[in-house]
């Protein structure tokens, strides 16, 4: 097999002959659908004629050829495994062609394939051309018109894009319905649903007094869980048209969830397609945070039908043109209709724990990237989260208004395109009248900047100095000597000694309390003057900009933040800070063999916290949360992966022996008899409950379990009942841990979206024994290793979050997940390069960890080798 090659940005170039139109057949059956396709083409205006016909395909077996009605001999055209060349057409014409696949073999998730009982597509970002031979790329835009054609018992639902025009009965027990989508589009939002499902049905009024009718199509079992989704649906309809004018354009919007699916959700034209987990939920089985996260993700697909669909990308370069807006769009949708803080919290979490790790390891990559050998490989945290932090950025130097004009710039004059990143940047530079040449540099850089602040008082002058340096670190391909600096917005405010917000007064200008300054050189020298005595700077407020922020506070400073700076983020952010020290502390202490201590500034915040009466419970409870393990090892330059991890349960069983009072009473003070709602007030108070009960049971004593105990066995709610039984396995009271472990499994066997958080649950074991679990468990009816959810749920969640046995030093950690990704490999070649990462991160880690990681990569490497695995192993090696 020969190596698989780069593709690169610079050589773009127009495809040579357009679809206009796609009449698709499909014959559904489980090993042999055959699809008829007719395309209606004509040469690209801006090519040269004569050039020949290129279409991809992948696993079709091709059992007819014409064009205008010739079939062509076997002499007139060329079929590799990716691609159908024919040499000469003419300059407009009708191809059709008939393939068969299998979609009952197709393990990969991507074109048709089966899922439970149902036949559905994913063809984002090129599975089209595993359903037929295509132009399968963004820029070429075509209506369709779908028929599907199944068994009327076992498929009695045919869905596709667009809107139903025809049904009717067929000789041998089969029907068919006809779907015409009058939307150009790519075939990358092609879809195709057919199964035994049933529906929710509910409607929405747009602003302009259309009735739109919406959908979710599920496993009739799954009914009782589609209700949420379907308010999430209508709150993103109607905020989209508030927040940016943007109204839907069908008639019908339909959902449907299914068992197997590589992602969270995809936007397909007026049939999103969505993993389970991502779109059901009940309070009986779902939690607080995967609540959130359908909300989220059904606003995400549903904004797409404008970002992304309407508008579409040029190539797959441009993934974040779509992405980093959408989820910028979701971000905003979510603050609004919930906890803006907290939402603003999690994100940031996410992206300075997930996302840094990224752009610190080997395949860091530019939010555009400049080449790739599988493009799948690019849908990551860089793309989605430090696309949508560029989108905030632009917002946070054009103001809410001038934004909102470019957007609207954006999408009048795109509409129906297949465009480019610099086409929404233009559009904002136009609107927003503001230079954004620099700006475009955040788009090409990889590796996250480094902002050196220092402040320095003139007592007598009453000037206070903020000397701001910016450096981006080296990244693959990227030498730390050529990267440039970056036009970002630094959002700060001065305190006073006693908390109070010091006046801003800059060149002579008053700026309020809080203000925006702009960097764009390698330098700066911010002046503020009238201010009367020494400031604590308050720095980068909101997390302005994706930048790592060092300024060199003492404990006195954090403290002081946490208490009294007006950024709720930066309350946050300084009491992160100040448990990061306290850590720290206890890392090196453990290091040197001596009794860590309890920072007494850090329990001097937790005491003050507590004891201070919170108008936002949601903060507060975010504010008790320690840094995670992988936030912690991202600021060490050598990761200590148990020292950490000790540090960590010291710190958190130090602080719950100390306050176990005052957790006692939040817990107790935080039970509601009320019924569940996920409402985020609701949420605050489950949260900081659980936050208690978690410091209680740090300090191992027994009657903290027992209330965990209790609260397992009162079986409100799931949030309640998973956080409980989390303690309880997660505790050496073995006792009390196996029998609700065992218990919970035997109660919840029937519903696969619970049995994957007990996997989760059972994985994050800290305990060693955790390893005989996780393999026990792969053995577990209820797992399945073609099923991306399990995968995720049991080698995904110990691999991530079990960093002290993952890490093991007899290696046993690793090895297992490299068993898996090299049976994924074979079955599931993205979710094989997915499940990976956690071993590509050996950078900083141990020599001896370092070689045990790299010998399970070069084990990895030795096999044939999917295109996606190929280029991560060979990016990790390099
Ligand atoms: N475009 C989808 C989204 O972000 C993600 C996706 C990519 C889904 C590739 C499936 C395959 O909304
Ligand atoms: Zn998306």
């Amino acid at each position: 097999m020969a190596e698989p090659q780069a593709i690169h940005l610079k050589d773009y170039l127009p495809p040579a002959y357009l679809v206009d139109d796609v009449a698709l057949k499909f014959d559904l059956d489980d090993h042999a659908t055959r699809v008829s396709a007719r395309l209606k083409m004509r040469r690209h205006p801006q090519r040269e004629a004569g050039l020949p016909l290129e279409l991809f395909g992948t696993a079709l077996r091709l059992t007819h050829i014409a064009i205008e009605g010739q079939p062509l001999d076997e002499g007139e055209y060329r079929l590799d495994a990716e691609r159908l060349v024919i040499a000469k057409v003419p300059e407009r014409f009708e191809l059709t062609t008939e393939v068969i696949i299998d979609p009952a073999a197709n393990t990969a998730l991507e074109g048709l394939y089966r899922s439970s009982s149902m036949f559905c597509t994913q063809c984002e970002p090129e599975g089209f051309r595993r359903i037929t031979y295509y132009p399968d790329r963004p820029d070429v835009m075509a209506t369709f018109t779908t028929t599907v054609i199944g068994d009327r018992e076992r498929l009695p639902v045919l869905l596709s894009n667009g809107n139903p025009i025809e049904s009717g009965e067929l000789p041998n027990g089969r029907h068919f319905v006809t779907w015409r989508d009058p939307f150009p589009k790519p075939s990358y939002l092609f879809a195709l649903v057919a199964g035994t499902l049933e529906k929710v049905e509910d409607h929405f009024t747009t602003v302009s007094g259309r009735r739109v009718t919406l959908q979710i199509w599920v496993e009739r079992e799954n009914l009782d869980k589609t209700e949420f989704a379907m308010g999430a649906l209508k709150r993103a309809m109607k905020w989209d048209e508030e927040a940016y004018g943007r109204e839907y354009d069908l008639d019908l919007f339909m959902i449907v969830a299914v068992n197997d699916f590589n992602m969270g959700a995809m936007e397909n034209k007026g049939l999103n397609i969505f993993n389970s987990s991502a779109v059901l939920a009940n309070p009986a089985t779902t939690v607080d945070a995967n609540f959130q996260r359908v909300e989220g993700i059904v606003a995400h697909e549903y904004f797409h039908n404008w970002s992304g669909n309407r508008v579409t990308c040029r190539d797959w370069f441009q993934l974040a043109l779509k992405e980093g807006f959408t989820v910028f769009r979701d971000q905003s949708f979510s603050a609004d209709v919930n906890s803006a803080p907290v939402k603003r919290i999690e994100d940031v979490s996410v992206l300075r724990t997930m996302q840094f790790a990224e752009d610190a390891g080997p395949t860091a990559h530019p939010v555009r990237p400049e080449s790739f050998i599988e493009i799948s490989n690019f849908y990551t945290l860089t793309v989605y989260e430090k696309g949508a932090e560029i989108v905030r950025m632009l917002r946070q130097l054009l103001g809410a208004e001038r934004f909102r004009a470019g957007a609207d710039l954006y999408f009048s004059r795109f509409d129906g395109q297949a465009v480019r990143v610099e086409d929404f940047v233009s559009s904002m530079s136009e609107a927003g009248d503001v230079d954004l040449t620099r700006f475009m540099r955040w788009y090409a850089q990889a590796g996250t900047p480094v902002l050196e602040v220092e402040g320095e008082y003139d007592a007598e002058a009453q000037v206070y100095r903020l000397k701001v340096r910016q450096h981006t670190p080296a990244t693959p391909g990227q030498p730390a000597e050529r990267k440039l600096p970056l036009h970002l917005p630094l959002r700060l405010g001065l305190l006073d000694a006693d908390g109070a917000a010091i006046p801003l007064w800059l060149d002579g200008e008053s700026r309020g309390t809080d203000t925006v300054v702009e960097l764009f050189e390698a330098e700066h020298e911010f002046r503020f003057e009238r201010v009367p005595s020494a400031p604590v700077p308050s720095l980068l407020r909101g997390f302005s900009a994706p930048v790592k922020l060092r300024f060199p506070y003492d404990r006195g400073q954090l403290a002081l933040l946490v208490k009294y700076d007006e950024d709720g983020f930066n309350r946050w952010d300084a009491g992160q800070r100040l448990a990061l020290a306290a850590i720290e502390e206890a890392i090196l202490a453990l290091q040197a063999g001596v009794e860590p201590r309890l920072d007494p500034t850090l329990l001097d915040v937790f005491t003050h916290l507590l004891d201070t009466p919170s108008d936002d419970l949601a903060v507060l409870a975010e504010m008790l949360k320690l840094p995670s393990e992988a936030y912690i090892a991202g600021e060490q330059e050598t990761i200590d992966i148990d020292a950490i991890h000790q540090a960590r349960r010291f710190v958190t069983r130090a602080l719950g022996e100390a306050l176990e009072p005052r957790f006692r009473a939040l817990f107790e003070a935080n039970q509601s008899e009320v019924p569940y709602a996920p409402s985020f007030e609701q949420i605050a108070q489950r949260s900081l409950k659980n936050v208690a009960l978690g410091y209680l049971c740090a300090t191992g004593g027994e009657e903290a379990l027992h209330l965990a105990q209790h609260q397992f066995e009162q079986d409100r709610n799931m949030t309640d009942v998973r956080a409980a039984l989390t303690l309880l396995a997660h505790s050496d009271a073995h006792q009390l841990g196996d029998p609700a472990v065992k218990a919970f499994g035997e109660r919840w066997a029937h519903d696969p979206l619970v049995m994957d958080q007990w996997f989760a649950i059972q994985v994050t074991r800290p305990q060693p024994d955790v390893l005989d679990r996780v393999r026990f468990l792969m053995r577990h009816p209820a797992f399945s290793i073609k099923n991306p959810n399990k995968v995720r749920a049991l080698i995904g969640a110990f691999a991530n979050l079990n960093r002290v046995n993952f890490h093991r030093l007899d290696g046993e950690g690793y090895r297992l997940v490299a068993d898996v990704v090299i049976e994924l490999n074979r079955l599931n070649p993205d979710i094989a390069a997915r499940i990976v990462t956690p071993l590509t991160h050996f950078q900083r880690l141990d020599a001896e960890r370092q070689s045990l990681m790299r010998a399970e990569l070069e084990r990895i490497r030795r096999e044939p080798l999917s295109r996606n695995l190929f280029e991560v192993i060979e990016k990790a090696l390099a």
